[in-house]
């Protein structure tokens, strides 16, 4: 069967994750979480001191970029990919509110997104790869054969990320959670470089009130479609 691409976008805490993660594993593609990159890099910028507030310090940051190694293993348990920073297992790490309350900052730099482009286009040059992210379907494969634009309420986003968090034991309150998602919201659509937005031949998922595996299912039907089955 022949291989594609697909692009799954997004706002924050949508669940494109979930689907993108179930998606590959059960079509044998490999899964990469943009995200996680954009994450790994605002969390060596917060070990190394680079953030301040609001302010990075940019120059430090562009000449250490070059050197982070960002890469990812499966866990051969739930078949899932680890985030890996200069080989250290980061995963858990990358998701805390602290990371979340800063990486559109990150994300927003024009060096680190071409770093990272170029990296995500590496990634998936043999095609047969899911990648989910911000601007995959517009920037990094804009010739991706299937492209998921996906939304929720941002109540309901938050909600999502609050029950992930409190299962993970973290800290962080329901306000609190919903006040970083509508930032990042913001932040991502309005920024210079790739914001955010849907590509022209996107489909829209709004999840909102879909269970898991009914958006499971959804997605499974689209991939057919596509490859023809
Ligand atoms: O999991 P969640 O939806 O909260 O976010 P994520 O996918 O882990 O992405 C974290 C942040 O990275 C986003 O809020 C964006 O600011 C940024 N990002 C981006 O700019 N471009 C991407 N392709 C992926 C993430």
């Amino acid at each position: 069967m022949k291989k594609i691409t697909i692009a799954i976008d997004g706002y924050s805490s949508c669940g494109k994750s979930t689907m993108a993660k179930d998606l590959a594993k059960e079509i044998g593609y490999i899964y990469i979480d943009s995200g996680a990159m954009y994450r790994a890099v605002t969390l060596y910028c917060l070990e190394h001191g680079l953030i301040n507030g609001d302010t990075i310090d940019t120059e430090t940051l562009k000449s250490d970029l070059p050197d982070l190694s960002i890469t990812f293993k499966l866990n051969p348990e739930t078949g899932r990919p680890l985030t890996y920073l200069n080989g250290q297992l980061v995963e858990d790490k990358i998701r805390t509110l602290a990371v979340s309350s800063k990486v559109s900052l990150v994300a927003a730099l024009d060096f680190v997104r071409t770093a990272m482009v170029s990296l995500q286009q590496q990634m998936g040059k043999e095609k047969g790869i899911v990648m989910d992210g911000r601007d995959i379907g517009t920037t990094v494969f804009p010739d991706a054969e299937l492209k998921i634009f996906v939304t929720a309420s941002p109540e309901i986003r938050a909600q999502r990320r609050y029950d992930e968090l409190q299962a993970k034991g973290e800290t962080g309150s329901y306000e609190e959670i919903l006040q970083n998602v509508k930032e990042r919201d913001l932040i991502d659509t309005t920024r210079k470089v790739s914001p955010l937005c849907k590509a022209d031949d996107a489909l829209v998922l709004d999840n909102s009130h879909m269970t898991i595996s009914q958006q499971k299912q959804w997605l499974a039907e689209r991939f057919k479609e596509v490859v023809g089955e």
